[in-house]
């Protein structure tokens, strides 16, 4: 059984290097999908209050054989429950579908600058890593400027945030700024939903030059930029096919060539998206 290897956070704990995304799995679907992926290795799986299998996601957990120690469970905290009383309400009912004792990473889902609570919901996340229920504390689809403002009122640097990136949207800048303040950058679509990106004749090209599919060139692309990609995937073909990306070495040039894509976004821009 291969595992991804790990890298540290900037509170000292681990987080590997390729996760599991859940996202649109029902309860059902994401029991079988997580407990699937545990089997096979992964330890790192992503869901969130939003996507509604909370309880499936902790079943996968409680019905595999990796050790709870080992398992990096990350869940979000959707726009609704924003604010400071609502947040604490919003963990312990996560951390209730989850069946968990603590939560290892919590995000922010996004900020909604319009609310303007993001700083209130830190404060609280604050509080429940103290009193022992979370480990580490993130943030998703934050800006420089969000983070800037979080660091600046409470003193606590974000240990991931967790944002659209793909070869058709790099993120150089976030990346950067990401890593000059130690936050690990998690990627979300990071086969860009599969799309024409599997298809694209650049990327077949490097995959065959390999003799890898063009799923792994993908998914290797970020890990060599150090970014943590959450692939979904609820075939165990495709599971096994996404973790395996350790055995092979892109070059400077085939790293450029896959992330000359052009500079688009699919999803919500932080600045004005809300979703709740
Ligand atoms: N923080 C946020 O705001 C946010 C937003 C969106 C998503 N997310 C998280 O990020 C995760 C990943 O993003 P995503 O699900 O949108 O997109 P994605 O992982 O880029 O793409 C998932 C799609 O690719 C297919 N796929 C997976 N592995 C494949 C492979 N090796 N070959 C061919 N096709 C493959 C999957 O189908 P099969 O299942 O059939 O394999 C699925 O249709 C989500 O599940 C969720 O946990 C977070």
């Amino acid at each position: 059984m291969a595992t991804a290897p790990l890298r540290t956070l900037n509170d000292g704990l681990s987080l590997p290097t390729i996760g599991l995304g859940t996202y649109p799995m029902d309860d059902d679907e994401a029991a079988g999908a997580v407990r699937g992926a545990l089997e096979l290795g992964y330890r790192l799986v992503d869901t969130a209050a939003s996507y509604g299998n909370e309880s499936g996601v902790g079943q996968g957990i409680a019905t595999s054989d990796a050790p709870r120690d080992e398992i990096v469970v990350t869940t979000k905290l959707r726009g609704e429950d924003q604010g400071y009383e609502s947040t604490l309400r919003a963990f312990a009912e996560s951390r209730e579908r989850l069946g968990l004792e603590y939560v290892d990473l919590y995000l922010i889902h996004w900020p909604l600058p319009r609310l303007d609570r993001y700083v209130d919901s830190w404060k609280a996340m604050i509080r429940l890593r103290d009193d022992g229920l979370l480990n580490s504390l993130g943030v998703s689809n934050f800006t420089p400027e969000q983070i800037d403002r979080l660091v600046a009122e409470t003193g606590v640097v974000p240990a991931v945030n967790q944002v659209e990136l793909h070869p058709y949207f790099a993120q150089e800048e976030l990346r950067a700024y990401d890593a000059a303040h130690d936050i690990v950058t998690e990627a979300w679509q990071p086969l860009a939903r599969k799309t024409d990106l599997l298809r694209d004749a650049d990327v077949r090209e490097i995959a065959e030059r390999h003799g890898v599919t063009p799923a792994q060139v993908v998914l290797r692309w970020h890990v060599q930029r150090e970014v943590v990609p959450i692939p979904k995937s609820s075939s165990p073909v495709r599971q096994r096919e996404n973790l395996d990306v350790f055995g092979f070495t892109l070059t400077d040039a085939e790293l450029a060539t896959i992330g000359e894509r052009g500079q688009a976004r699919s999803g919500g821009d932080p600045a004005t998206h809300e979703e709740f």
